[in-house]
């Protein structure tokens, strides 16, 4: 049975992924600094699935450390915790950038160091980063964070590859968690209405491409992003049913 390691696990994406690798029968160790991550663990394992959760924050290197030296070696380590906000960018602070560099950027970097010190040859990482590197409105501190979280990526895969190590991004459009409050119902709105596919994206859509990524049937996939946006990034948004040649 593989290890594998999932941050900010006790919710919206990361839970998805933690069900999705537990049902595709790795041993999952779920992270998070909220503790509610425990009860999601307990509820996954009474039915079967082999999942532990430790309370702990990304950016505490010596504890983050110290849970990968217990459950050593790792095969897979999934970097998905994150935070964001919206703020004009007149108006944003040297805190806001702080904030979401520490968590995003540093604590997929730490994670990351930490979990590869202690993972076998051969492993694959997959790290959270976020469509909006291609820009978004209102978020500079956050799509800095997450551009920075695509440039690790492409540097890892570089420096473990001698090691076999295959280390890639996944980039999610607009998926339906906790994470969407920070937008208004009209914003919501208006990003339904550019959902090429027609629909918010799920967890558990995420979950299914980092669990390809995170599987052994990625044999020669190294420093990519793939963007999970259903179709977003296109451009195109919904065509009105009128305008579809397939009526
Ligand atoms: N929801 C979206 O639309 C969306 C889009 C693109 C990318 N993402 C990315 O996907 C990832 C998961 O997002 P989500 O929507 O599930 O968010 P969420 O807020 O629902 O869950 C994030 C989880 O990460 C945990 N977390 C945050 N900071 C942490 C820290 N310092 N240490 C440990 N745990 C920490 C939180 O406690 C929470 O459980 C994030 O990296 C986010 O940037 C989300």
């Amino acid at each position: 049975m593989e290890t594998a390691l999932v941050t900010g696990a006790a919710r919206g994406i990361g839970r998805g992924i933690v069900e999705r690798l537990a049902a595709d029968g790795y041993r999952v160790i779920a992270l998070d600094r909220r503790d509610d991550v425990l009860a999601m663990a307990a509820e996954l394992s009474a039915g079967g699935a082999q999942v532990e959760a430790v309370v702990v924050d990304v950016q505490n290197r010596a504890a983050i450390a110290a849970i990968i030296e217990r459950i050593a070696p790792l095969d897979v380590i999934v970097n998905n915790a994150g935070i964001t906000s919206t703020r004009r960018f007149e108006d944003l602070t040297e805190a806001d950038f702080r904030e979401n560099f520490d968590i995003n950027t540093l604590g997929t970097f730490v994670v990351a160091q930490e979990g590869a010190r202690r993972m076998r040859n051969g492993g694959r990482i997959v790290n959270i980063a976020s469509r909006s590197f291609a820009g978004a409105p209102q978020m500079a501190h956050y799509v800095a964070s997450k551009t920075a979280v695509v440039g690790l990526t492409r540097a890892m895969a570089i420096d473990l590859s001698p090691r076999d190590i295959r280390v890639n991004a996944v980039a999610p459009g607009v998926v339906d968690t906790d994470m969407l409050h920070y937008m208004t119902p009209e914003r919501q709105q208006v990003m339904l209405s550019l959902q090429l596919l027609g629909r918010i994206g799920q967890p558990e859509d995420i979950a299914r491409a980092v669990a390809f990524l995170a599987s052994r049937d990625n044999r020669y996939i190294t420093g990519q992003v793939l963007i999970v946006d259903g179709g977003r990034s296109l451009g195109q948004g919904q065509l009105p049913p009128e305008a579809s040649p397939y009526n």
